[in-house]
């Protein structure tokens, strides 16, 4: 007679049958996030040289209270709180942070804490996860200041041209639009929860929009890093120019 198989018990923190180097991966998110939290959390809280001409960096846009009337500290401190919500909340992002800085687990079929019952996001303070779609919203209310942002690049005391920064801003403010519109939320809105889009008002149109957005969100953790890594890229090179470390190289 056949016996059945044990089904195996919880592993030991850290324990695992791979035989890959499965830590490599939790490493490189845990040095990348947190070198980026550090960066952007000094050039928030700095407050100065986020603007140079017709340059803005995208931590402070949009640029509310600049002379401090109303309010004493950095301006970005009153916009950051959207997008970092926003990347907070990200599913990519919930996966590569859950593992790289709670271990929870460390990494795929890898051990961990048995310790703790697993809530899910069903539980404050994770269930504020759920709150992603609402960020989304908000996101692209930001994008449109972004995008302006990078018309106004190409005008330099009134006349039309391009600099490094011009070009700098508009990739910028390209690869946030494409890591936004890769969002599973937005994917969601357009298709989730519909087992047939021609009995759907709208299907059509819709089943295109799903389409198109289903194929960047394919790679929607690619899009999550490269916009990461451009978004504070931009803000650093509009620094250096705003402080006079370097100067702007005009194209045109
Ligand atoms: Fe990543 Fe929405 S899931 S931005």
């Amino acid at each position: 007679m056949a016996q059945a198989e044990a089904i195996p018990g919880p592993r030991r923190f850290g324990k695992t049958a791979r035989p890959d180097a499965w830590w490599v991966p939790t490493l490189a998110v845990f040095l990348a996030l947190s070198a980026f939290v550090v960066y952007a959390t000094w050039a928030a809280f700095q407050g100065d040289h986020y603007e140079w001409g017709p340059y803005l960096s995208p931590f402070y846009s949009p640029l509310i209270d600049p002379h401090h009337r109303w309010w004493p500290f950095s301006p970005a401190l009153l916009i950051l709180i959207w997008p970092l919500g926003f990347r907070v909340t990200c599913y990519y992002y919930r996966k590569a942070y859950y593992r790289a800085f709670f271990l929870d687990p460390p990494a795929c079929a890898v051990g961990e804490s048995g310790k703790r019952r697993y809530k899910g996001e069903t539980a404050f303070p994770f269930v504020l996860q759920n709150l992603h779609r609402y960020f989304l919203y908000v996101g692209f209310i930001f994008l449109i200041f972004l995008w302006r942002d990078a018309f106004r690049a190409f005008f330099f005391a009134g006349r039309m041209g391009v600099g490094v920064g011009t070009l700098i801003l508009l990739f910028n403010v390209t690869l946030l639009t494409v890591y936004a519109l890769s969002c599973h939320s937005l994917r969601h809105l357009l298709g989730g929860r519909l087992d047939c889009f021609s009995c759907a008002a709208l299907g059509g149109p819709r089943y295109t929009g799903w389409r198109w957005l289903s194929v960047l969100n394919e790679r929607h953790m690619l899009y999550a890093w490269i916009s990461l890594i451009t978004v504070g890229l931009t803000d650093f090179y509009v620094r250096l120019v705003a402080s006079g470390a370097v100067r702007d190289l005009r194209l045109l």
